[in-house]
């Protein structure tokens, strides 16, 4: 993480003015009006989840830094550059988790998932962390929703995580494109890899200076590199599928098989390597529909282009770094952390960026229930009434606001009709004294006095 080099330590303020906090760089508050796109998102996502035989895990927000920088891989630009790590108390090397599939396999492996029937399949959600440059899609806190399947080498696995992103994000309204590739085992990628090394550095004066260095490190990345120059070399390179061995080639055509079978439509895309360096086998990542500004090298299927990539008033071109989620497979995870061989894969959905493509497409939310009544009083003898009231009512499963602030009943009337409530009741002290209640219809004007004790049954003939 680099150090703050100018200015002063965040949070202490200037001489003689009274600190004001500030959010931190890359971090968001999800205000009220923000919250809904949330709540829709993941309870369509959790529901969809349960459906498809998911359970929810829950994991903590730190880890060990370890846990990352074996997991998820050292030369990944997560672990060089990205963690928030910090020394706890006892001195231990800690991080606020970058992303929660190696957080699953540690608890996986730590209760002894292992004995139960395989796969184990679980769902999460929660804030993860990452040191990143904030712009518009990336955050230094952002929000996943994700789900695993433990415990299974089967083709059939991958193709219901990709069955499920196309459901989930289909549930949702979106168009989206769903862009796959093989990595293969490590076998197949050794000779790609040196295939591509070769290529690379033939070409390495016209690559950017990020690529010069990936070359050595983890030439694959080179392949999503978003500068021009890198773009126009690698639809040039070689393609990992023409490297893939007997057992990977026929694993990535049942993988499309199945989702053939379930009609997911898809694009071949080799330039698909992920920023993770545990997958192997399938790769995935969901693109949000877009016009693309230039030809990108789709292979295959392109024909299969259907519904999902209908077209939309986008104007940039989609790619890695603005996918809703990406995932794939990782057979050596487990066991690399310790764990048996253990097979598995999964997919990760950003909830952030899942929001501005509903607003960017105009995705309508459905209609969140309104209040059914308004509670209005006047005085403190009727407000102390209407508190109790007010509880009374809701108890019996009525949808009633109020605005205990206020002493105007005009003031609170209008709040009522900015609500679009139907009816109002208005306590005053009179009405206190004679424990009776105005009901009032806020359509029509027209108001009746009830006795208190049948307010609840008054309301049932209304609002039945
Ligand atoms: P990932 O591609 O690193 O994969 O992240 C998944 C999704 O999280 C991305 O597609 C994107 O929507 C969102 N995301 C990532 N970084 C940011 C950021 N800085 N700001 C906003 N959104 C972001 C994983 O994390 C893997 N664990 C996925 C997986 C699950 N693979 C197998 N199982």
């Amino acid at each position: 993480m680099s150090k703050r080099k100018r200015g002063r330590p965040r949070g202490r303020p200037k001489k003689g003015k009274v600190y004001t906090p500030h959010l931190l760089r890359g971090m968001k508050d999800i205000l009220p009006e923000e919250q809904k796109y949330f709540d829709f998102i993941e309870s369509k996502a959790e529901n969809l989840a349960r459906s498809f035989g998911f359970e929810k895990i829950s994991l903590p927000i730190l880890e060990e830094a370890e846990l990352f920088k074996k997991g998820v891989g050292l030369t990944t630009d997560i672990v060089q550059k990205e963690m928030f790590i910090f020394e706890d108390l006892a001195g231990d090397k800690i991080c606020l988790r970058p992303e929660a599939t190696a957080s699953i396999c540690r608890a996986y492996i730590e209760h002894g998932m292992s004995n139960l029937t395989q796969p184990v399949k679980l769902f999460y959600s929660g804030p993860m962390f990452r040191y990143e440059r904030p712009q518009a899609g990336r955050q230094r806190q952002f929000h996943q929703f994700g789900l695993e399947i433990l415990g299974s080498d089967k083709p059939v696995a991958d193709a219901q995580i990709i069955l499920f992103a196309r459901d989930f994000l289909q549930s949702l309204g979106l168009k989206f494109t769903i862009q796959i590739n093989s990595l293969g085992c490590v076998d197949c990628r050794k000779i790609y890899r040196k295939k591509i090394f070769d290529f690379f550095k033939s070409k390495k004066t016209f690559l950017c200076k990020d690529c010069r260095k990936r070359l050595k490190r983890n030439p694959l990345r080179i392949l999503d590199c978003k500068e021009t120059n890198c773009q126009k070399i690698v639809v040039q390179a070689p393609q990992i599928v023409d490297f893939l061995c007997e057992d990977c080639k026929e694993h990535f055509t049942r993988v499309l098989e199945f989702l053939d079978e379930v009609g997911v439509i898809y694009n071949l895309n080799s330039r698909i390597v992920r920023g993770l360096d545990y997958y192997n086998r399938t790769v995935f990542e969901i693109w949000p529909a877009a016009v693309p500004k230039q030809t990108s090298e789709v292979l295959p299927s392109e024909e299969k282009q259907g519904e999902q990539t209908t077209e939309t008033s986008q104007s940039e071109e989609p790619s890695s770094q603005s996918a809703l989620g990406g995932g794939g497979r990782y057979d050596h995870l487990i066991k690399s952390l310790g764990g048996q061989q253990t097979a598995a894969c999964g997919v990760a959905f950003g909830l952030e960026r899942i929001v501005e493509e509903i607003k960017k497409q105009q995705v309508k939310l459905p209609k969140i229930k309104g209040p059914q009544i308004f509670i209005a009083q006047i005085g403190d003898l009727a407000r102390q009434n209407a508190l109790r009231l007010f509880e009374n009512i809701r108890q019996e499963g009525f949808r009633i606001v109020e605005n205990l602030n206020k002493d105007s009943l005009r003031a609170q009337l209008e709040i009522a009709n900015k609500l679009g409530v139907k009816w109002c009741l208005i306590l005053g002290q009179q009405e206190v004294l004679n424990k009776t209640i105005i009901i009032r219809d806020m359509t029509s004007g027209s108001q009746e006095l009830v006795d208190q004790e049948k307010i609840i049954k008054e309301l049932r003939k209304r609002l039945k």
